[in-house]
C-alpha cells in the first residue's frame, strides 16, 4: 500500500481526438485535473477541455512543459492519446520513491504485444483473435513500464479496423478510470521479478 494521492491533482496529456480525456473528466476526475497539455494547438481534445472549462497549455517543448507543470504543483502525468515520446529527463523528473514514475498511459493493445501506432490495426490485420488495453506506467521505452491492468476483447467477428476501435475504446474509457482510481488511492503492491519492477493492485 502506497500513501493515497487522493488529494493529487494531474495533468493529462493529448495530442489528438481526446476522447479518453473527456471519458476521464467525465468519470468524475474533472476537479483533479489540473491542466490539458497538448503539443498540436489543433487538437480536439483542446476544444473538449475548454468546453469543460479546464485550463490548457500547448507546447512541443518539454523544459517549458515541466516548469509549468512544477508551477501548478502538478505531480502526476496522465498520457491520453499523447504521440510524443517523452525523454528520459522528462521522465526522470516524475519518478517516485518506489522507483515507479507518476507517469500513467494507456495503449490499444495487450503489451508488450504490438507497441507503437495504430496497434488495433496491427492486432486486425494479423488475424488476432483477441485484441486488448493495456494501462501502464512510463518509462523511457515506447509503450514500456510496469503494467497496471489489462483487459481483452474478441474480435474475432469485427469485419473492420473500425469496429475493432469502437469495441476498444469502450473498454479504454472505462479501465482508465478504474485504474486510476485505485491508483490515486495508493493500492499498489510493488515487486521486482527478473529485475523488472512490477506494480499490481492490492
Ligand atoms: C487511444 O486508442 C489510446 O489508447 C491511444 O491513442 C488513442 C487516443 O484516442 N494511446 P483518444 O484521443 O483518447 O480519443
Amino acid at each position: 500500500m502506497n500513501a493515497p494521492r487522493t488529494s493529487a491533482r494531474f495533468a493529462v496529456f493529448v495530442s489528438g481526438r481526446g476522447s479518453n480525456f473527456e471519458a476521464l473528466a467525465r468519470a468524475g476526475f474533472r476537479d483533479r485535473i489540473a491542466l490539458v497539455v497538448s503539443d498540436r494547438p489543433e487538437a480536439f481534445a483542446l476544444e473538449k477541455a475548454r468546453a469543460l472549462d479546464l485550463p490548457t497549455f500547448v507546447s512541443k517543448d518539454e523544459k517549458t512543459i515541466l516548469a509549468e507543470l512544477a508551477r501548478r504543483g502538478i505531480s502526476t502525468v496522465v498520457l491520453a492519446g499523447y504521440l510524443r515520446i517523452l525523454s528520459r529527463e522528462f521522465v526522470e523528473a516524475f519518478r517516485d520513491p518506489s522507483g515507479a514514475t507518476r507517469i500513467l498511459n494507456i495503449h490499444p493493445s495487450l503489451l508488450p504485444a504490438f507497441p507503437g501506432l495504430n496497434a488495433y490495426a496491427q492486432a486486425f490485420d494479423y488475424g488476432c483473435k483477441h485484441a486488448g488495453v493495456t494501462v501502464h506506467l512510463v518509462e523511457a521505452e515506447v509503450d514500456g513500464g510496469p503494467i497496471l491492468a489489462q483487459e481483452t476483447f474478441s474480435i474475432e467477428d469485427c469485419a473492420s479496423v473500425s469496429e475493432v476501435e469502437t469495441r476498444g475504446l469502450a473498454i479504454e474509457h472505462r479501465l482508465y478510470a478504474e485504474t486510476l482510481e485505485w491508483y490515486l488511492r495508493g493500492e499498489l503492491h510493488y515487486e521486482t521479478k527478473k529485475g523488472r519492477l512490477c506494480v499490481s493492485r492490492i
